[in-house]
């Protein structure tokens, strides 16, 4: 089992693990415990992850001294909200959780994000754990303390910086990930690699078939360097002032791509091609080489994420979506660029009409 260490503002001494390896479920007990101040878990999941995993969660946690209970939502992003919200509240007040009841988030992002937000205000704050069960809650929503729920006028509108007292990626869950899931994480991991490390993208460019094929070895090593990169990120920059913007990249486009599809193009996919774009404006601009360019997007089809944009979004709805990128600053739109692999930066003075030109250029 790998561990990795976050260590956030020394002066609140807000700190707390990751603990990362297959099977790890049935020795999380004792870590579960730790707090004396906890009495009891309450898991919150969602009802596909429920079924898969649920009883099987329980059946390990609660031989283990563990006071255990769980509820459920409906699977799915649509359930990220304020009414889901309240009816989880309801149901832990009629458990009687109070301040010495933990909460364990056990799925996706959207588990991870709801659960999270419900522990920072539920009576004033819970603690709360987290074992993400997406490749993509694994290498990026579990970790970094940002939490949320969706209202009507756009995603993750409604939220709080809050940390888990500990996270817990057991391999095992992605056993029965669909590809469809498992690829949004890896474009995840890909822009970990991207942004900060030209090593893993070497490792996995040479591992594509392994990692495809979900080797739990290979994948406890990819997971575990992904981590390290966001959470070295996050440790510089805990509350998004500057620097954990860059784990932004390939995310301006994503988000117009997203929206515009009617979600119908997923988040990894989005990110997929918003990475070939933000890498083909940096080439564009004289900043990255083509061959640092060609790489990223070789990647990214080895992977068989989508690389280019589809030709029925229309432009101009995706132009008018950039400028309403809630991130955005001013009037022109910030893109995260690349001086290389590894190297990002900030821009915020592209010209209106070299970003269309680009999305044009993409256009499958
Ligand atoms: N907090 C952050 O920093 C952060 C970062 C990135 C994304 N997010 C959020 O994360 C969410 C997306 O996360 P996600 O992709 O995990 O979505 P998700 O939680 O909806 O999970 C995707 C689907 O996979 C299913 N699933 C989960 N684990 C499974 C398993 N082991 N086997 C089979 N099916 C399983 C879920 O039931 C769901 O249907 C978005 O809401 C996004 O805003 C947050
Ligand atoms: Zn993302």
């Amino acid at each position: 089992m790998n561990q990795i260490k976050v260590q956030l503002d020394s002066r609140t001494s807000a700190s707390y693990k990751i603990h990362i390896g297959l099977d790890i479920i049935d020795r999380i007990g004792v870590l579960l415990n730790k707090g004396n101040w906890i009495n009891r878990h309450i898991i919150i999941t969602d009802s596909r992850v429920n079924t898969l995993h649920g009883e099987r969660v329980v059946d390990t946690l609660r031989p283990m001294d563990l006071k255990i209970d769980l509820i459920d939502f409906p699977a799915g992003e649509a359930s990220k909200n304020i009414q889901t919200s309240l009816r989880l509240v309801e149901n832990l007040m009629a458990l009687g959780a109070d301040r010495h009841t933990a909460l364990i988030a056990l799925g996706g992002g959207v588990t991870g994000d709801m659960t999270g937000f419900i522990a920072s205000i539920f009576m004033r704050g819970l603690p709360f754990f987290q074992i993400p069960t997406t490749l993509m809650a694994q290498v990026d929503s579990s970790i970094g303390g940002k939490t949320g729920i969706d209202i009507p006028a756009g995603k993750n509108l409604l939220g709080t910086f809050y940390q888990p007292q500990a996270v817990f990626i057991d391999l095992s869950f992605l056993q029965t990930l669909p590809d469809l899931e498992f690829n949004n994480g890896l474009a995840e991991i890909l822009k970990h690699g991207i942004i900060e490390d030209p090593q893993l993208l070497t490792s996995l460019e040479e591992e594509i078939q392994a990692v495809k094929k979900r080797e739990p070895k290979l994948l406890e090593k990819i997971i575990t360097k992904s981590c390290r990169i966001k959470k070295r990120i996050v440790e510089m920059d805990e509350k998004e002032g500057g620097l954990r913007r860059i784990l932004n990249f390939g995310h301006t486009l994503g988000h117009a791509l997203e929206a515009e599809s009617g979600y119908t193009i997923s988040h990894g996919q989005a990110v997929a091609i918003g990475m070939v774009y933000a890498a083909t404006l940096s080439e564009k601009l004289n900043y990255l080489s083509s061959m640092d360019r060609e790489r990223i997007e070789s990647l990214i089809k080895a992977f068989e994420l989508p690389h280019r944009i589809p030709r029925d979004l229309d432009t101009k709805a995706l132009m008018s979506r950039l400028t309403k990128d809630k991130k955005k600053e001013g009037a022109l739109i910030p893109f995260i660029l690349l001086k290389k692999i590894g190297l990002p930066f900030i821009n915020g003075e592209i010209s209106d009409t070299i970003i269309r030109e680009t999305i044009e250029a993409l256009k499958a």
